[in-house]
């Protein structure tokens, strides 16, 4: 599917579907009024039929015949104008492209409710993620509406050619995030990621570096050495180098994510309700890469070390055990009292390897904690930091993104719950604050480095269909990461 920028009269549009919004208690728009004169005033007396307002996702569809160069026309409903975001712009042409699948119309037309460029960056991220699928797994792919779907055109005057760039780099990095999501565990093994890794370093200013097995015990990377130990799948430690053409490499950020591409929970096993969706946590991970496709993309001029810990925790004889002491990358121990609390360990050699890289910021995304989805909810990532610059910069990001991230607490007093009487500190703290706690256990071994924690246990997964955002992965946060990485660029 192709998102290109169309420059003509409205009227002449010869797509099949064209889309229109109306923001909530808004007279019609100048172009809705010229599209339903030249229909013979056939869109409002639908709008007027179906009590269209133009609340968010309202949706009036009505056949043009032969009144118009298109076949359909859709009016959608944009909310309140004061509260219009860069997810009701993203969500526009998703609604719009339901349309078209639904009449598996291929070519579809959208008319911007509000002039300038970001609109058009919005629209043209909303069009290809609003019509990404995953139908990779079903044995008649071809016959699945995405096949049906071949250009999505915005209308614009402006010279829109580097934002439609910019977009789609964009927009093809959250798929690809959505994508390792949506891979089940059979599929998106820890050699998977190492793939995916490897084909982003074909671009240029790449470096990768991946320890398999013997690397991991040899260089004492003690976290990812124990929780993979019961799975069949090896384990693979991927350090993923850029550094933009023409720059020296300073102040580099460093990216870390869980790649646990099955949580079983290990001995300390999930019941099956909890355990069937554990294909999702490496959604940290997916972030990590799909953020650096875009990268590999777009090139910003900003130096950075992906790090990705990936493997299996399994059961078996293999396995690692409740009251394990472990040893992390650089020398801490670990008293191990459940090993479904693995994804911190895996971390911790990841930030222990980051921090040696003396990068100026180190920012960590993992599927971490249930509790954290208690607390939040599942459309929200939990947002730690030590750093009130790099937070603040961080929630800046994410409000340009339109990602939904809310800061929680370092409660350091409650850190005391992590107290182990066997070694440096125990793997899971008391019976509160579940996601703090966890953060507080990742702070031990991330350094001096100013740090950020993204808990992303429930944003990684969308239940429904929503506008923009699709059943299965959402790609949750590759938006605010690339965001910020061209924030940091010089
Ligand atoms: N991968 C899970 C967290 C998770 C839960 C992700 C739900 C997505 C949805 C993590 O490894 C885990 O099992 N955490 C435990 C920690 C506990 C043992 C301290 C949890 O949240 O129950
Ligand atoms: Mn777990
Ligand atoms: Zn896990």
């Amino acid at each position: 599917m192709r998102v290109l920028a169309w420059n003509g009269e409205l009227t002449q549009f010869g797509g099949d579907v064209l889309a229109i919004g109306r923001f909530d208690g808004e007279a019609p728009s100048p172009a809705e009024k010229k599209l339903d004169a030249a229909l013979g005033g056939a869109l409002g007396a639908a709008a007027e039929r179906l009590r269209f307002k133009g609340k968010a996702r309202q949706r009036v569809s009505v056949t043009a015949s032969d009144k118009l160069a298109t076949s359909h026309v859709v009016l959608i409903g944009l909310g309140k104008k004061s509260e219009c975001s860069p997810a009701i712009l993203r969500d526009m042409p998703a609604l719009a492209i339901e349309v078209a699948l639904a009449e598996r119309y291929p070519t579809v037309g959208l008319v911007p409710p509000q002039t300038g460029l970001d609109v058009v960056e919005q629209m043209a991220l909303g069009a290809t993620l609003g019509a990404y699928r995953y139908y990779d797994l079903l044995s008649e792919p071809e016959d699945g509406p995405r096949a049906a779907l071949e250009a999505v055109s915005i209308l614009t005057d402006e010279d829109a050619d580097a934002t439609l760039v910019r977009a789609a780099g964009v927009a093809e990095a959250v798929c690809l995030g959505r994508t390792l999501i949506n891979e089940p565990a059979n599929i998106c093994t820890p050699e998977r990621l190492e793939g995916v890794a490897r084909e982003i370093a074909s671009a240029p200013g790449f470096e990768l570096t991946v320890f398999g097995r013997p690397e991991i015990e040899a260089k004492g990377l003690g976290g990812i050495e124990a929780v993979s130990r019961g799975a069949a799948n090896p384990p693979r430690f991927i350090h993923l180098k850029y550094v933009p053409e023409g720059h020296d490499g300073s102040d580099p950020i460093a990216l870390v994510g869980k790649g646990l591409t099955f949580d079983s929970g290990g001995l300390s096993i999930k019941p099956a309700k909890s355990m069937f969706e554990m294909y999702i946590d490496m959604g940290g991970s997916a972030a990590v890469l799909g953020t650096m496709r875009a990268v590999a993309t777009l090139q910003p001029k900003v130096a950075i070390h992906a790090i990705v810990g990936a493997c299996e925790n399994m059961t078996g004889s293999h396995a690692y055990r409740p009251g394990d002491v472990i040893t992390i990358y650089g020398g801490k121990t670990v008293e191990v009292l459940n090993t479904d609390a693995e994804g911190r360990l895996v971390l911790a050699d990841a930030l222990e390897y980051a921090a040696e890289l003396k990068p100026s910021a180190v920012i960590d995304l993992a599927t971490l904690t249930g509790a954290c989805v208690v607390g939040l909810g599942p459309n929200y990532g939990g947002t730690f930091s030590d750093d009130e610059p790099l937070a603040e910069r961080f929630l800046a990001a994410a409000k340009v993104a339109d990602e939904r991230f809310w800061r929680l607490p370092l409660d350091q007093k409650l850190g005391e719950t992590l107290k182990s009487k066997r070694a440096d500190v125990a793997n899971i703290g008391g019976p509160w604050g579940g996601a703090i706690t966890a953060a507080l256990f990742l702070q031990r071994f991330k350094g001096d480095t100013p740090w950020v924690h993204l808990d992303i246990a429930g944003a990684v997964l969308a239940s429904k269909d929503d506008g923009y955002i699709r059943t299965g992965g959402t790609g949750f946060g590759i938006m605010t990461l690339f965001r910020l990485l061209e924030d940091l660029s010089q």
